[in-house]
Order: structure tokens, then C-alpha cells, then sequence
């Protein structure tokens, strides 16, 4: 994709990505070492955190932690911050989720969702905060179209993304002026494990498509991209915002649209 940012936009900065294993956080990683910052990605699978360093490069650091264990994760970030120095970037983007009824989840099910994504943002954001560079660190939660629009078969990933936007607001009022908070909700991208669980039947992923503003799937570096716009000093009167990185899948069912009689 062509993209407007200069290739040193992120020099000197340092990043933390929570989640930055796999997927769009690890897009995110790669896009910010790109740009010039040194980059550490958090999973719990250590080997696939060591083969996503080695995938950014740049001297990337590959740690392990839970997200879920305050204490393991504050840790991951203490070696980051010896590694690199103070944080400028956090994102806390790990996340779980499956499909399933309401009435098919045990408890446990909907808090382990709630867990990773919910508690799990507020570790990494509460956990970071001493470590770093203020003023001027930009923390990114990922977030969702879930948090807003009510979807079956997913009411663990409705509550805790729609729970992680308030953590963002909430955030960016009490740390403001030396921290921004914001948020980036992705609409469905190609080629991640989300979309795999979610739409796995290629005939339902091409009926999705129609629904959608911009008739496709959105792309990693897409959501990447707006991830070092919000991390770079060009946002530097951004923070409480929720960046809908989506196609416009958030207006409504664009297969309704007939345009030569108007919306019915
Ligand atoms: P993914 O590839 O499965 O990435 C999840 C990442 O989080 C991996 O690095 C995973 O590594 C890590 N992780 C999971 N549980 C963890 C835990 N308890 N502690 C620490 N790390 C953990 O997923 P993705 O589809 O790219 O989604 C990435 C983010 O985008 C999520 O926040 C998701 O909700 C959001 N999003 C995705 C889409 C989409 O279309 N895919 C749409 C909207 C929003 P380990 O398994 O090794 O822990
Ligand atoms: N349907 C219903 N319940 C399910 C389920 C499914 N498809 N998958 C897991 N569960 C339930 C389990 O049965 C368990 O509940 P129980 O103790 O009452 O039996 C509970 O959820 C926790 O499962 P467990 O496998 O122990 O959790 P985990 O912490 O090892 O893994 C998950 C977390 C379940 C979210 C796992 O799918 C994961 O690691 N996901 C990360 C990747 C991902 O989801 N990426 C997409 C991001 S959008």
C-alpha cells in the first residue's frame, strides 16, 4: 500500500505491543520498527514471540507474559524499558475470541474472553504507566465494532471490547496532558486468526463483502498505518479518540443501498 508517513517518523521511539506476536499487533510491530522505533512484542507462546522478533528485525525484543497476570506482565515492560529505555508507544491488543451462544458459554468461557481483553488492556495501560516517557507516550488499545454494535454468538468479545473503550476515555482523562489514549477499532481484516474463527466459509466471507461500505476485507498495514499516525507527534491533540480503521462497515448494511432510490 502507498503510504504518506516519512520512514523516520518513529526514530528514537520505543514501543511496546501486547499481542504483538501474531496477526495486526505483529503488522503494528513491524510497521513501527519500519519507522524507526525499537519494537518489543509480548505472547504467551515464547517461540512465537522469538520468530516474531526475528519477522520485525531491527533488534526486536520477543517476550513472554500473560496479559491476564498483572505482575508477568509489568515485568515484560521492565525488561523492555532496560533493553530500550523509558516506553513512548504502548498497544495492548491481545485478545481471544470464538463463537459461541450465550447459553452454550460457562462462566468461564466469558471471562476468559473478558480476562484477555478487558482486564488485560487495563494491565498492560496500569502496569506501563511509570515506565513511560512522559510527556509524549501514546498508549493504542485495540479495540472493535463489537464494542458498539451487538453481535450473536459473541456477547464475552461485545462486552469486554465495549468495556475497553471506556477504559480508553476514562485513561486519557485522568493522564492527560502526558499521555495520550486512544483507541483503533478494526473492521474485518484479511489473513488474521479473527477472521478465521469468525467468518471461516468463504460463501458467507463474500456475502460480507457487500455489506460493507468499501465492498472488501481491510488489510493489516491498513490498521498499521493508523497505528503510527496516532503514535506520532501528527496526533500529537488526539487522545480519547476511537479510530474506525473499517471500510465503513460501522454505517450499516451497504448491501441495503439502492442507489437509484435511496436507502430503504
Ligand atoms: P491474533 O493473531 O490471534 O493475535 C492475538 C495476539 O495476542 C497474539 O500475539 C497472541 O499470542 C496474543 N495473546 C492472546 N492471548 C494472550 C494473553 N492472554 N496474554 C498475552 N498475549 C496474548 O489476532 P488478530 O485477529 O490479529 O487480532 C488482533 C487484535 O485485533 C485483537 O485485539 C482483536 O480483537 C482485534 N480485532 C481483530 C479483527 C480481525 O479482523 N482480525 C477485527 C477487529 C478487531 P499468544 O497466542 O502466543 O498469546
Ligand atoms: N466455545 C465455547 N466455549 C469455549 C470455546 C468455544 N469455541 N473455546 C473455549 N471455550 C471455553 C472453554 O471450554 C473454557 O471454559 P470451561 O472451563 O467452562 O470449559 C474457557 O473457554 C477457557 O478455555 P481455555 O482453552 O482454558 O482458555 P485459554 O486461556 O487457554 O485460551 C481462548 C483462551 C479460549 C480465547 C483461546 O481461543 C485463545 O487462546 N485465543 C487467542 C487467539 C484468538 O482468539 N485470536 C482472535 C483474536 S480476535
Amino acid at each position: 500500500m502507498n503510504s504518506a508517513l516519512k520512514d523516520n517518523l518513529l526514530a528514537g521511539k520505543v514501543a511496546f505491543v501486547a499481542g504483538g506476536t501474531s496477526g495486526i499487533n505483529l503488522g503494528i510491530a513491524k510497521r513501527f520498527a519500519q519507522l524507526g522505533a525499537k519494537v518489543a512484542v509480548v505472547g504467551r507462546d515464547p517461540e512465537k514471540a522469538q520468530r516474531a522478533a526475528l519477522e520485525i528485525g531491527s533488534g526486536a525484543l520477543g517476550l513472554s507474559s500473560d496479559v491476564r497476570d498483572y505482575d508477568a506482565t509489568r515485568k515484560s515492560m521492565e525488561q523492555a524499558a532496560e533493553a530500550f529505555g523509558p516506553l513512548d508507544i504502548v498497544v495492548s491488543g491481545a485478545a481471544g475470541n470464538f463463537l459461541a451462544p450465550a447459553i452454550g458459554m460457562s462462566a468461564n468461557a466469558f471471562k476468559t474472553v473478558v480476562d484477555i481483553d478487558l482486564l488485560g488492556t487495563f494491565n498492560v495501560f496500569r502496569g506501563c504507566y511509570d515506565l513511560l516517557k512522559r510527556p509524549g507516550a501514546s498508549l493504542i488499545a485495540i479495540t472493535a465494532g463489537q464494542a458498539i454494535n451487538p453481535s450473536p454468538l459473541q456477547v464475552h468479545a461485545c462486552a469486554a471490547k465495549a468495556g475497553i473503550n471506556q477504559v480508553i476515555r476514562v485513561l486519557a482523562m485522568e493522564w492527560g496532558p502526558d499521555v495520550r489514549v486512544n483507541g483503533i477499532s478494526p473492521g474485518p481484516i484479511a489473513n488474521t486468526e479473527g477472521m478465521k474463527r469468525l467468518a471461516p466459509d468463504p460463501k458467507t466471507q463474500a456475502a460480507h463483502f457487500e455489506r460493507i461500505a468499501m465492498r472488501r476485507w481491510g488489510e493489516i498495514e491498513e490498521v498499521a498505518e493508523c497505528a503510527a499516525f496516532l503514535s506520532s507527534a501528527s496526533a500529537a491533540y488526539i487522545s480519547g479518540a476511537i479510530l474506525d480503521c473499517d471500510g465503513g462497515s460501522q454505517l450499516g448494511d451497504a448491501s441495503r443501498r439502492d442507489l437509484s432510490r435511496g436507502m430503504v
